[in-house]
Protein backbone atom coordinates (compact mmCIF):
# COMPACT_ATOMS: atom_id res chain seq x y z
CA UNK A 1 0.00 0.00 0.00
CA UNK A 2 0.75 3.50 -0.58
CA UNK A 3 2.15 5.48 2.49
CA UNK A 4 0.39 8.37 1.42
CA UNK A 5 -2.05 9.79 -1.91
CA UNK A 6 -0.60 12.37 -3.51
CA UNK A 7 -3.78 14.64 -4.16
CA UNK A 8 -2.46 15.98 -7.83
CA UNK A 9 -1.67 12.30 -9.05
CA UNK A 10 -4.13 11.58 -11.80
CA UNK A 11 -2.82 8.28 -11.57
CA UNK A 12 -4.91 7.25 -8.35
CA UNK A 13 -8.53 5.94 -8.58
CA UNK A 14 -10.59 5.53 -5.75
CA UNK A 15 -13.63 3.52 -5.07
CA UNK A 16 -16.47 5.50 -3.29
CA UNK A 17 -19.50 2.47 -2.36
CA UNK A 18 -22.26 4.39 -1.52
CA UNK A 19 -21.10 7.52 -3.53
CA UNK A 20 -24.60 8.72 -4.30
CA UNK A 21 -25.67 9.16 -0.80
CA UNK A 22 -25.57 12.13 1.77
CA UNK A 23 -21.86 11.45 2.43
CA UNK A 24 -20.87 10.11 -0.64
CA UNK A 25 -21.95 12.87 -2.74
CA UNK A 26 -20.29 15.32 -0.60
CA UNK A 27 -17.08 13.52 -0.42
CA UNK A 28 -17.09 12.91 -4.27
CA UNK A 29 -17.37 16.65 -5.29
CA UNK A 30 -14.48 17.23 -2.84
CA UNK A 31 -12.77 14.92 -4.78
CA UNK A 32 -13.02 16.43 -7.95
CA UNK A 33 -12.30 19.64 -6.18
CA UNK A 34 -9.48 19.28 -4.48
CA UNK A 35 -7.60 16.06 -6.21
CA UNK A 36 -6.47 14.92 -10.13
CA UNK A 37 -8.37 11.10 -9.21
CA UNK A 38 -10.17 9.48 -10.78
CA UNK A 39 -13.05 7.68 -9.08
CA UNK A 40 -15.19 4.44 -9.48
CA UNK A 41 -18.55 4.92 -7.90
CA UNK A 42 -21.14 2.64 -6.82
CA UNK A 43 -24.36 3.00 -5.39
CA UNK A 44 -28.24 1.96 -6.33
CA UNK A 45 -29.28 5.58 -6.36
CA UNK A 46 -27.70 8.19 -8.41
CA UNK A 47 -30.37 11.35 -7.83
CA UNK A 48 -27.95 13.24 -5.63
CA UNK A 49 -24.91 13.21 -8.03
CA UNK A 50 -26.92 13.45 -11.49
CA UNK A 51 -24.27 16.61 -11.98
CA UNK A 52 -21.06 14.24 -11.94
CA UNK A 53 -22.45 11.60 -14.49
CA UNK A 54 -20.68 13.32 -17.53
CA UNK A 55 -17.83 14.01 -15.69
CA UNK A 56 -14.52 11.94 -17.37
CA UNK A 57 -12.83 11.13 -13.85
CA UNK A 58 -15.94 9.27 -12.88
CA UNK A 59 -16.77 5.84 -13.36
CA UNK A 60 -20.14 4.81 -11.95
CA UNK A 61 -21.68 1.37 -11.56
CA UNK A 62 -25.50 1.73 -10.96
CA UNK A 63 -25.26 -2.13 -8.87
CA UNK A 64 -25.94 -3.41 -5.58
CA UNK A 65 -22.74 -4.26 -2.69
CA UNK A 66 -24.65 -7.59 -2.03
CA UNK A 67 -23.39 -9.11 -5.53
CA UNK A 68 -19.86 -10.50 -5.88
CA UNK A 69 -18.88 -9.38 -9.12
CA UNK A 70 -19.57 -5.80 -7.78
CA UNK A 71 -17.55 -6.76 -5.14
CA UNK A 72 -14.51 -8.10 -6.72
CA UNK A 73 -14.22 -4.77 -9.35
CA UNK A 74 -14.16 -2.43 -6.48
CA UNK A 75 -11.66 -4.48 -4.88
CA UNK A 76 -9.86 -3.84 -7.90
CA UNK A 77 -9.02 -0.22 -6.77
CA UNK A 78 -6.07 0.56 -4.48
CA UNK A 79 -8.44 2.95 -2.39
CA UNK A 80 -11.82 2.15 -0.96
CA UNK A 81 -14.20 3.94 1.16
CA UNK A 82 -17.70 2.41 1.90
CA UNK A 83 -20.19 4.26 2.43
CA UNK A 84 -23.16 1.85 1.26
CA UNK A 85 -25.54 1.00 4.24
CA UNK A 86 -29.08 0.97 5.43
CA UNK A 87 -28.97 3.68 8.01
CA UNK A 88 -32.28 5.17 8.78
CA UNK A 89 -33.69 4.37 12.77
CA UNK A 90 -36.91 3.70 11.40
CA UNK A 91 -35.60 0.91 9.46
CA UNK A 92 -33.39 -0.82 12.43
CA UNK A 93 -36.66 -1.77 14.25
CA UNK A 94 -38.71 -3.78 10.99
CA UNK A 95 -36.07 -4.93 8.31
CA UNK A 96 -33.58 -5.80 11.55
CA UNK A 97 -32.71 -8.64 9.09
CA UNK A 98 -31.89 -6.64 6.13
CA UNK A 99 -30.29 -3.83 7.99
CA UNK A 100 -27.71 -6.75 9.61
CA UNK A 101 -27.31 -8.05 6.20
CA UNK A 102 -26.81 -4.41 4.62
CA UNK A 103 -24.39 -3.05 7.62
CA UNK A 104 -22.13 -6.84 8.11
CA UNK A 105 -23.10 -9.56 5.42
CA UNK A 106 -21.87 -6.69 2.46
CA UNK A 107 -18.74 -4.80 4.29
CA UNK A 108 -17.44 -8.77 5.16
CA UNK A 109 -17.70 -9.72 1.60
CA UNK A 110 -15.76 -6.47 0.68
CA UNK A 111 -13.47 -6.34 3.46
CA UNK A 112 -12.44 -10.17 2.32
CA UNK A 113 -11.88 -8.93 -1.25
CA UNK A 114 -10.05 -5.95 -0.32
CA UNK A 115 -7.75 -8.57 1.94
CA UNK A 116 -7.15 -10.79 -0.96
CA UNK A 117 -6.13 -7.50 -3.77
CA UNK A 118 -4.19 -6.04 -0.97
CA UNK A 119 -6.62 -2.55 -1.36
CA UNK A 120 -6.63 0.44 1.28
CA UNK A 121 -10.55 -0.15 3.11
CA UNK A 122 -11.79 2.80 4.58
CA UNK A 123 -15.28 1.89 6.42
CA UNK A 124 -17.81 3.78 7.34
CA UNK A 125 -19.44 2.37 11.05
CA UNK A 126 -21.28 4.70 13.59
CA UNK A 127 -21.02 6.43 16.86
CA UNK A 128 -23.93 4.04 17.91
CA UNK A 129 -21.30 1.02 18.24
CA UNK A 130 -20.81 2.82 21.63
CA UNK A 131 -24.24 1.24 22.39
CA UNK A 132 -26.35 2.20 24.59
CA UNK A 133 -25.05 5.58 26.95
CA UNK A 134 -26.29 6.89 29.79
CA UNK A 135 -27.37 10.52 30.44
CA UNK A 136 -24.13 11.47 32.48
CA UNK A 137 -21.78 8.97 30.46
CA UNK A 138 -18.68 10.80 29.59
CA UNK A 139 -16.82 10.96 26.50
CA UNK A 140 -16.74 7.99 24.30
CA UNK A 141 -13.20 6.81 23.38
CA UNK A 142 -11.87 4.86 20.70
CA UNK A 143 -9.95 2.09 22.09
CA UNK A 144 -10.72 2.51 25.76
CA UNK A 145 -14.89 2.64 26.49
CA UNK A 146 -17.08 -0.35 27.45
CA UNK A 147 -19.68 -0.80 24.92
CA UNK A 148 -23.20 -2.34 26.48
CA UNK A 149 -26.04 -3.25 23.57
CA UNK A 150 -30.11 -3.31 25.08
CA UNK A 151 -31.47 -6.86 24.67
CA UNK A 152 -32.51 -8.88 21.71
CA UNK A 153 -35.84 -7.79 22.21
CA UNK A 154 -35.21 -4.54 21.52
CA UNK A 155 -34.22 -4.52 17.89
CA UNK A 156 -33.30 -0.85 16.92
CA UNK A 157 -29.72 -2.38 18.22
CA UNK A 158 -29.61 -4.72 14.86
CA UNK A 159 -27.60 -1.71 13.00
CA UNK A 160 -25.21 -1.28 16.24
CA UNK A 161 -24.67 -4.82 16.06
CA UNK A 162 -23.72 -5.78 12.83
CA UNK A 163 -21.71 -2.20 12.58
CA UNK A 164 -19.66 -3.31 15.76
CA UNK A 165 -19.25 -6.67 14.31
CA UNK A 166 -17.85 -5.59 10.85
CA UNK A 167 -15.35 -3.78 12.89
CA UNK A 168 -14.40 -6.49 15.08
CA UNK A 169 -13.70 -8.58 11.44
CA UNK A 170 -11.78 -5.66 9.90
CA UNK A 171 -9.66 -5.52 12.82
CA UNK A 172 -9.17 -9.76 12.84
CA UNK A 173 -8.68 -10.21 9.29
CA UNK A 174 -5.08 -11.06 8.21
CA UNK A 175 -3.81 -9.31 5.35
CA UNK A 176 -6.46 -6.34 5.35
CA UNK A 177 -5.41 -2.30 5.49
CA UNK A 178 -8.17 -0.96 7.08
CA UNK A 179 -9.67 2.77 8.69
CA UNK A 180 -12.80 2.78 10.55
CA UNK A 181 -14.99 5.88 10.79
CA UNK A 182 -17.31 6.35 13.25
CA UNK A 183 -19.43 9.62 12.51
CA UNK A 184 -21.34 11.40 15.46
CA UNK A 185 -24.20 12.47 13.60
CA UNK A 186 -23.17 14.25 10.36
CA UNK A 187 -25.80 16.98 9.18
CA UNK A 188 -25.66 19.37 6.04
CA UNK A 189 -27.93 19.60 2.22
CA UNK A 190 -28.85 16.14 0.82
CA UNK A 191 -29.81 14.32 4.25
CA UNK A 192 -31.99 11.40 3.52
CA UNK A 193 -35.33 12.93 2.43
CA UNK A 194 -38.57 14.05 3.09
CA UNK A 195 -41.44 11.51 3.37
CA UNK A 196 -44.17 10.95 0.70
CA UNK A 197 -41.64 13.08 -1.81
CA UNK A 198 -38.83 10.81 -2.57
CA UNK A 199 -38.45 8.34 0.16
CA UNK A 200 -40.66 7.03 2.07
CA UNK A 201 -40.48 5.90 6.46
CA UNK A 202 -38.88 7.75 9.29
CA UNK A 203 -35.70 9.98 7.98
CA UNK A 204 -33.48 10.76 10.78
CA UNK A 205 -33.45 13.62 12.77
CA UNK A 206 -32.54 16.88 10.84
CA UNK A 207 -34.87 15.58 7.63
CA UNK A 208 -37.42 14.88 10.36
CA UNK A 209 -37.41 18.24 12.04
CA UNK A 210 -36.72 19.79 8.69
CA UNK A 211 -39.71 18.21 7.03
CA UNK A 212 -41.84 19.00 9.74
CA UNK A 213 -40.96 22.91 9.70
CA UNK A 214 -41.71 22.63 6.28
CA UNK A 215 -45.19 21.34 6.04
CA UNK A 216 -46.10 23.53 9.23
CA UNK A 217 -46.76 20.19 11.35
CA UNK A 218 -45.16 20.49 14.64
CA UNK A 219 -41.85 18.69 15.51
CA UNK A 220 -42.26 15.01 17.15
CA UNK A 221 -39.64 15.20 20.48
CA UNK A 222 -39.32 11.38 20.99
CA UNK A 223 -39.49 10.81 24.94
CA UNK A 224 -39.22 14.53 25.30
CA UNK A 225 -35.90 15.05 23.41
CA UNK A 226 -34.10 14.46 26.09
CA UNK A 227 -31.10 13.03 24.19
CA UNK A 228 -27.80 14.35 23.48
CA UNK A 229 -25.99 14.62 20.51
CA UNK A 230 -23.14 16.34 18.61
CA UNK A 231 -23.99 17.27 15.67
CA UNK A 232 -21.70 17.42 13.11
CA UNK A 233 -21.19 19.42 9.60
CA UNK A 234 -20.66 17.33 6.55
CA UNK A 235 -17.80 19.51 5.54
CA UNK A 236 -15.70 18.81 8.14
CA UNK A 237 -16.42 14.95 7.80
CA UNK A 238 -15.10 15.91 4.52
CA UNK A 239 -12.04 17.36 6.13
CA UNK A 240 -11.12 14.28 8.25
CA UNK A 241 -12.03 11.90 4.40
CA UNK A 242 -8.74 13.96 3.17
CA UNK A 243 -6.89 13.94 6.45
CA UNK A 244 -6.82 10.19 6.81
CA UNK A 245 -6.07 10.34 2.84
CA UNK A 246 -3.13 12.60 3.39
CA UNK A 247 -2.10 10.49 6.73
CA UNK A 248 -0.74 6.98 5.14
CA UNK A 249 0.01 4.69 7.53
CA UNK A 250 -0.95 6.68 10.67
CA UNK A 251 -4.32 5.85 9.86
CA UNK A 252 -4.45 1.86 9.00
CA UNK A 253 -5.64 -0.22 11.93
CA UNK A 254 -7.22 2.44 13.76
CA UNK A 255 -11.08 3.71 14.46
CA UNK A 256 -11.73 7.57 14.54
CA UNK A 257 -14.54 9.41 15.58
CA UNK A 258 -15.83 12.21 13.64
CA UNK A 259 -17.83 14.50 15.85
CA UNK A 260 -17.80 17.92 17.04
CA UNK A 261 -18.11 17.86 20.35
CA UNK A 262 -18.70 21.64 20.84
CA UNK A 263 -22.40 21.11 19.22
CA UNK A 264 -23.71 19.29 21.70
CA UNK A 265 -27.46 19.87 22.29
CA UNK A 266 -30.17 17.69 23.30
CA UNK A 267 -33.05 16.89 20.52
CA UNK A 268 -35.57 19.28 22.53
CA UNK A 269 -32.90 22.23 22.14
CA UNK A 270 -31.91 20.98 18.36
CA UNK A 271 -35.51 21.55 17.88
CA UNK A 272 -36.04 24.89 19.45
CA UNK A 273 -32.98 26.25 17.51
CA UNK A 274 -34.12 24.84 14.22
CA UNK A 275 -37.26 26.44 14.54
CA UNK A 276 -35.41 29.84 15.28
CA UNK A 277 -33.11 29.31 12.69
CA UNK A 278 -36.25 28.78 9.79
CA UNK A 279 -38.22 31.56 11.22
CA UNK A 280 -34.94 33.71 10.10
CA UNK A 281 -34.62 31.97 7.16
CA UNK A 282 -38.28 32.55 6.32
CA UNK A 283 -38.77 36.07 7.74
CA UNK A 284 -41.37 35.89 10.11
CA UNK A 285 -41.56 35.72 14.14
CA UNK A 286 -40.59 32.02 15.87
CA UNK A 287 -44.62 32.17 16.73
CA UNK A 288 -45.53 31.04 13.29
CA UNK A 289 -43.34 28.29 12.70
CA UNK A 290 -44.17 24.62 13.97
CA UNK A 291 -44.42 23.97 17.53
CA UNK A 292 -43.52 21.06 18.91
CA UNK A 293 -45.11 17.51 20.63
CA UNK A 294 -44.02 14.70 22.86
CA UNK A 295 -44.34 11.41 21.49
CA UNK A 296 -43.11 7.89 22.78
CA UNK A 297 -40.82 6.45 21.10
CA UNK A 298 -42.75 3.01 20.47
CA UNK A 299 -45.58 5.28 19.49
CA UNK A 300 -43.42 7.04 17.04
CA UNK A 301 -40.41 4.57 15.80
CA UNK A 302 -43.18 0.81 16.45
CA UNK A 303 -42.33 -2.09 18.94
CA UNK A 304 -38.53 -2.56 19.55
CA UNK A 305 -37.12 0.81 20.23
CA UNK A 306 -34.95 2.27 22.45
CA UNK A 307 -31.93 4.83 22.52
CA UNK A 308 -28.98 6.23 24.24
CA UNK A 309 -29.09 9.24 26.11
CA UNK A 310 -25.65 11.20 25.88
CA UNK A 311 -23.27 10.41 22.57
CA UNK A 312 -20.24 12.21 23.36
CA UNK A 313 -16.48 12.18 20.85
CA UNK A 314 -13.57 12.07 22.36
CA UNK A 315 -11.65 13.95 19.52
CA UNK A 316 -8.47 13.74 21.03
CA UNK A 317 -6.99 10.67 18.46
CA UNK A 318 -7.91 11.99 15.04
CA UNK A 319 -6.58 15.23 16.05
CA UNK A 320 -3.28 13.75 17.67
CA UNK A 321 -2.78 10.47 14.64
CA UNK A 322 -4.42 12.79 11.23
CA UNK A 323 -4.67 15.71 12.68
CA UNK A 324 -8.26 16.63 12.21
CA UNK A 325 -10.21 18.69 14.40
CA UNK A 326 -14.37 19.62 13.47
CA UNK A 327 -14.77 23.73 13.22
CA UNK A 328 -18.08 24.45 12.12
CA UNK A 329 -20.61 25.08 14.95
CA UNK A 330 -24.14 23.92 15.13
CA UNK A 331 -25.98 27.22 13.98
CA UNK A 332 -24.08 27.48 10.77
CA UNK A 333 -24.72 23.73 9.86
CA UNK A 334 -28.16 24.25 10.79
CA UNK A 335 -28.24 27.40 8.59
CA UNK A 336 -26.78 25.34 5.85
CA UNK A 337 -29.20 22.41 5.97
CA UNK A 338 -32.31 24.40 6.34
CA UNK A 339 -31.80 27.00 3.67
CA UNK A 340 -31.14 24.15 1.31
CA UNK A 341 -34.18 21.95 2.40
CA UNK A 342 -36.54 24.67 1.90
CA UNK A 343 -34.94 25.88 -1.04
CA UNK A 344 -34.94 22.36 -2.29
CA UNK A 345 -38.90 20.76 -1.14
CA UNK A 346 -40.16 24.13 -0.47
N1 LIG B 1 -24.83 10.54 8.25
C1 LIG B 1 -24.48 10.23 9.49
O1 LIG B 1 -24.56 11.06 10.41
C2 LIG B 1 -24.00 8.86 9.83
C3 LIG B 1 -23.96 8.50 11.18
C4 LIG B 1 -23.48 7.25 11.51
C5 LIG B 1 -23.04 6.39 10.51
N2 LIG B 1 -23.09 6.75 9.22
C6 LIG B 1 -22.62 5.79 8.20
O2 LIG B 1 -22.02 6.47 7.11
C7 LIG B 1 -22.35 5.80 5.88
C8 LIG B 1 -23.00 6.76 4.91
O3 LIG B 1 -24.13 7.36 5.51
P1 LIG B 1 -25.07 8.41 4.77
O4 LIG B 1 -25.61 9.28 5.83
O5 LIG B 1 -24.38 8.98 3.60
O6 LIG B 1 -26.25 7.43 4.31
P2 LIG B 1 -27.10 7.41 2.96
O7 LIG B 1 -28.24 6.48 3.18
O8 LIG B 1 -27.41 8.79 2.52
O9 LIG B 1 -26.09 6.78 1.91
C9 LIG B 1 -25.87 5.41 1.78
C10 LIG B 1 -25.83 5.10 0.29
O10 LIG B 1 -25.55 3.70 0.17
C11 LIG B 1 -26.34 3.20 -0.89
N3 LIG B 1 -26.52 1.77 -0.68
C12 LIG B 1 -27.16 1.17 0.35
N4 LIG B 1 -27.14 -0.16 0.19
C13 LIG B 1 -26.45 -0.40 -0.96
C14 LIG B 1 -26.11 -1.58 -1.66
N5 LIG B 1 -26.47 -2.79 -1.19
N6 LIG B 1 -25.42 -1.47 -2.81
C15 LIG B 1 -25.08 -0.25 -3.30
N7 LIG B 1 -25.37 0.91 -2.68
C16 LIG B 1 -26.06 0.83 -1.52
C17 LIG B 1 -27.66 3.96 -0.79
O11 LIG B 1 -28.36 3.94 -2.03
C18 LIG B 1 -27.18 5.36 -0.40
O12 LIG B 1 -27.00 6.18 -1.53
C19 LIG B 1 -23.24 4.62 6.27
O13 LIG B 1 -22.44 3.48 6.41
C20 LIG B 1 -23.79 5.01 7.63
O14 LIG B 1 -24.10 3.87 8.41
C21 LIG B 1 -23.58 7.97 8.85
Amino acid sequence: MNSTLEFNDSSITVALVGCGGFIGSHLLRAIFERTSWRVFGVDLDSYRIQEHLANPRFEFLSADLADPEVVKRIAQYPVVVNLAAICTPGRYMAESAEVIRSNYDHPRALADACAQSGSWLIHFSTSEIYGKTAANSGALVEDESEIVFGPVAASRWSYATAKLLTERYLAGLDGLHWTVVRPFNFVGPFMDFMPGVDGDGIPRVLANFSTALVRGESLKLVNGGVAKRCFTSVHDAVDFMFCVFASGEKALSQAFNVGNAANEVSIAELAQLMRSVYAAIKGVHENEVSGVEVISGEEYYGKGYDDSLRRMPSVEKAERLVGFKAKIPLKTALEESLTWFAHHYG
